[in-house]
């Protein structure tokens, strides 16, 4: 084994598989799920259909939602419940370890699993914010049973709102979270353990940025009345605008465009004023940055979007966790067919021969 060369610090640039699964095309702005673009889902497919579409290739097993959930307790934080409920379904349901299922088998663990995750999401977001009354599971999507398990009633247009962000956010290839499930998932662990642990990897503020951000932009703008010298005020006092520029993409991110047809779609009532603030960054992002592609990213359009269908802030990255849920069962998947531990090696660069009397606090041990 060569162990000469060394990947750069977060592996940025590493290609570690090759997936069937999404299509990220950097320089045309263009994202396909199995080939497929995004662009055509709206209108056509729900987030239900596409979690058919990424997990097995075709529309024929669209996810249901029926999720049979165990009592739980709740922490208070929709993420922890989500993260530790998810870990916990292993035990109510007795799951198997992927390692001694058949494919059939963890096919039906990861729909389970991947049902009861938006079911918990919705459970906790209704405990957190202290609902009371009566809940339902009806609905003709995924999203209209979601927020009928949330709120006891479902605003077609929030539903609409909520189903465009989930299809949009539901795979972009080899991310941090994405990775951590195809690692948990090559040791052959059990479904649900894939599943929580990518939860907490999504957890950080670094996975997927702020939109909540976004939307502080947006009151200021709305506030100021004229979104240029917003822009410009902001950018000369050395801060980044929120919404623009990708570590990946050197075109507009398509996850950004989707969702602007689908705040328009839905008669956002701040389209308008958003549109005025984009209109105006890229203006000066292009004016400042004339040799750099800064153009709209998901977060911009994502934020507005999510707002529009009353979604609080701190829900944003629950709402990422139910749509990703998707791309990572598919990985998880595409990962069990390689059948090989995701095991890569450090090379040591620490002390070399030190004696045991020489650690620190060896003499204290002895006393
Ligand atoms: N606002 C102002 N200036 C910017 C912005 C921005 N949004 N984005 C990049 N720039 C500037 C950088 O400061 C840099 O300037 P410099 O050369 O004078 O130092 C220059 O443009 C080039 O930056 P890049 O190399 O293209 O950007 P980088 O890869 O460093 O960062 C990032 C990408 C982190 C997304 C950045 O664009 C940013 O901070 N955007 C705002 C935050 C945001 O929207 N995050 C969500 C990203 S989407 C996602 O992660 C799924």
């Amino acid at each position: 084994m060569d162990l000469s060369s060394l990947a750069p610090n977060g592996l940025a640039g590493v290609i570690a598989f090759e997936t069937h699964i999404a299509e990220p095309d950097v320089e045309g702005g263009r994202l396909r799920y199995r080939g497929t673009d995004i662009e055509d889902f709206m209108g056509n497919v729900h987030f239900e259909d596409v979690w058919s579409l990424l997990v097995r290739g075709d529309f024929n097993a669209p996810l249901g939602g029926n999720a049979e959930l165990p009592e739980l307790p709740t922490h208070g934080d929709v993420r922890i419940d989500v993260q530790s409920g998810i870990a916990a379904l292993a035990s109510a349901w007795k799951s198997h370890q992927i390692i001694d299922m058949s494919p059939d088998d963890v096919l039906s663990d990861l729909r389970k699993t991947s049902e009861a995750l938006l079911a918990l999401t919705a459970r906790s977001a209704r405990t957190c914010e202290g609902r009371t009354g009566g809940t339902t599971n009806e609905g003709n999507t995924a999203a209209e049973r979601f927020l009928s398990q949330w709120r006891g009633e479902v605003n077609p247009r929030h539903a609409q709102a909520i189903d465009a962000y989930w299809m949009s956010a539901a795979e972009h290839g080899m991310n941090a979270s994405t990775f951590t499930a195809r690692v948990v998932a090559s040791t052959g662990a059990d479904v649900p353990a894939c599943i929580s642990s990518a939860v907490g990897s999504m957890s950080g503020p670094l996975h997927g940025g702020a939109p909540a951000r976004v939307l502080w932009m947006l009151d200021e703008v709305e506030k100021a009345d004229n979104a240029h010298t917003y822009v410009n005020n902001l950018l000369d006092s050395g801060n980044r605008l929120m919404g623009f520029g990708h570590p990946v993409y050197r075109a507009e991110d398509p996850r950004a465009r989707f969702l602007r047809r689908a705040a328009k779609e839905v008669a956002a009532p701040r389209f308008e004023a958003a549109l005025a603030l984009e209109e105006a960054a890229l203006q000066a992002l292009q004016e400042r940055k004339p040799d750099r592609v800064l153009a709209t990213n998901v977060e911009f359009w994502a934020a507005v979007l999510l707002d529009f269908a009353q979604i609080p802030a701190e829900m944003f990255t629950p709402m990422f966790t139910c749509a990703r849920v998707a791309g990572w069962s598919a990985h998880i998947r595409e990962q069990i067919g390689l059948n090989k531990i995701i095991r890569p090696s450090a090379r040591y660069v620490g002390t070399k021969d030190c004696a045991l009397a020489d650690v620190e606090g060896y003499a204290q041990l002895k006393k």
